[in-house]
Parts: structure tokens; C-alpha cells; sequence
């Protein structure tokens, strides 16, 4: 019941979502600039990119002079990772509800960009990245909006978190993603009980250049949020 087939699908995605994520719309013209928006200043700084994909917020972030350390479950994933940043960095597979292999208080910034929605319980997930932050570090992350994905699952039972699934098409042939819908209460109280002070919320609206590529959901998403971007701090 709380188990996806995220492993699965995103090793069967790595290579297309890599040759598609630099010019994607509601990644690179929707997701990336809204929640890069919420970092603080990133030069110098140590940063946790925790579901790194194929490396794209990693590569960002260090041409912008941080050093970055990408996990991912998805093998696949890890190498596109290092296919883009060649020896920049460092890539490694791992599976975010197991605990770190970091000693406390390593880094300055954890990023989490569309990953949650592939884990059940964030509770312990919280709990290591507050860990592994340093006091007043900062946590940021996107998902897809409650609100939009009650609408689009079509829940009867609002509060339940339940596992629901989508037939994507953006990336090549179909394929069917499984992932977890929550309430809006159960995304923002498992940062409060694991000792973040929440200190931002987006709802965020797509930039001017999305409207070239897909002026239809250009339309839609300056109507109604599909994602919505968090920044939390650690409590000292
Ligand atoms: C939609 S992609 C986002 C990738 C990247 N953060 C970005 O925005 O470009 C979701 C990523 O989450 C990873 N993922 C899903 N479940 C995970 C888990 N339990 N632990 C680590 N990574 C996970 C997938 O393998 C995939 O690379």
C-alpha cells in the first residue's frame, strides 16, 4: 500500500527526463526559477541536492560557486548526474527513507525539488535533513500543490494521504507514475515537528518565457498552482 514504483520509473525516465529537464516549461520555466528563488545566497556554501535527477539543480547551484553533494535513488539517474557535471561534484545512489550517510550538522543548504511526492512518510526524511543541516540552515523544497493534485486525483477523502498514479507523456511514450497525495497540513506540521520554523511559502506563477513554449498551460498555471515551493529553517 505505501509502496511506489518510483525506483522503476525513474531509471526507465533518467535518460529522456536529462535530455529534456535544461528546456522543459514546468521545470525550467516554472519549478526551477520559483524555488531557486527561495535559496539564500549560495557561494561558498555546502549544499545536500536530496533526489538530484539527472543533476540539473546541482550543476546550477556550484556554476554559482556552491559545492554540492546529488543523492537519488534511481542509478539511472545518478549517471546522467554525472554525465552533466563530469567531476563537479559528487553523485551517489540513495534511497531518502533510509537515514544519511552524513555526520550532523554537514551542510548549509538541502534542496528537495519534486521529490517528496514519492515518500510516504516524511517524518523521518524531516528528521535527517534537519540533522544534517547546520543551526539556522536552510531547507528548501517543491511539490506538487495539494490543492491541484486533490482536484486532479480526484480524491473523495481530502485528508487521507493516499498512493494515487498519472499517465506522463512529456517524457517520450506513456508511462504511469505512481506517487503519494497529502493534505496541505500534513506537507508544511512534519517540518514543525522536526524542528524547522516554516519561513516562505510559494505558490508560484510560471515566468514570461514558459508562454513560448506552452502558451496553453502558460494560461492555467497564471490561474491556479500545480506546485507549490517551501523554504524552512533550521530551529537552532
Ligand atoms: C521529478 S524527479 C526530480 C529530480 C530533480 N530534483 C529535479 O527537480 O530536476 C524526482 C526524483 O526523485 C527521485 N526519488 C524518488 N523517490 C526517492 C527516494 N525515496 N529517495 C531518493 N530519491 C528519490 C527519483 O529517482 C527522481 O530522480
Amino acid at each position: 500500500m505505501n509502496e511506489i514504483n518510483a525506483l522503476e520509473t525513474y531509471n526507465k525516465l533518467a535518460k529522456s527526463y536529462s535530455d529534456k529537464i535544461d528546456y522543459k516549461p514546468h521545470n525550467a520555466f516554472y519549478d526551477r526559477p520559483n524555488t531557486l528563488s527561495l535559496l539564500p545566497e549560495v557561494a561558498g556554501k555546502h549544499v545536500l541536492d536530496a533526489g538530484c535527477g539527472p543533476g540539473k539543480y546541482a550543476e546550477i547551484l556550484m556554476e554559482k560557486g556552491a559545492t554540492v553533494i546529488g543523492i537519488d535513488l534511481s542509478l539511472r539517474m545518478i549517471e546522467e548526474a554525472v554525465m552533466r557535471n563530469g567531476s563537479n561534484g559528487e553523485f551517489t545512489v540513495h534511497d531518502l527513507t533510509h537515514p544519511l550517510g552524513f555526520e550532523d550538522q554537514l551542510f548549509d543548504i538541502v534542496i528537495c525539488p519534486l521529490v517528496l511526492e514519492y515518500i510516504y512518510d516524511w517524518q523521518p526524511v524531516f528528521k535527517e535533513f534537519n540533522r544534517v543541516l547546520k543551526p539556522q540552515g536552510t531547507f528548501v523544497f517543491s511539490i506538487t500543490h495539494p490543492f491541484s493534485d486533490y482536484t486532479y486525483y480526484k480524491s473523495k477523502d481530502y485528508f487521507t494521504t493516499e498512493k494515487v498514479s498519472a499517465t506522463w507523456t512529456g517524457f517520450g511514450g506513456a508511462i504511469e507514475v505512481e506517487s503519494f497525495r497529502r493534505s496541505l497540513m500534513d506537507c508544511i506540521n512534519p517540518l514543525i515537528e522536526n524542528g524547522f520554523t516554516v519561513d516562505k511559502i510559494l505558490e508560484p506563477l510560471p515566468v514570461p518565457e514558459f508562454e513560448k513554449h506552452d502558451p496553453k498551460h502558460f494560461k492555467e498555471l497564471n490561474e491556479f498552482p500545480i506546485f507549490m515551493c517551501v523554504r524552512a529553517v533550521k530551529n537552532t
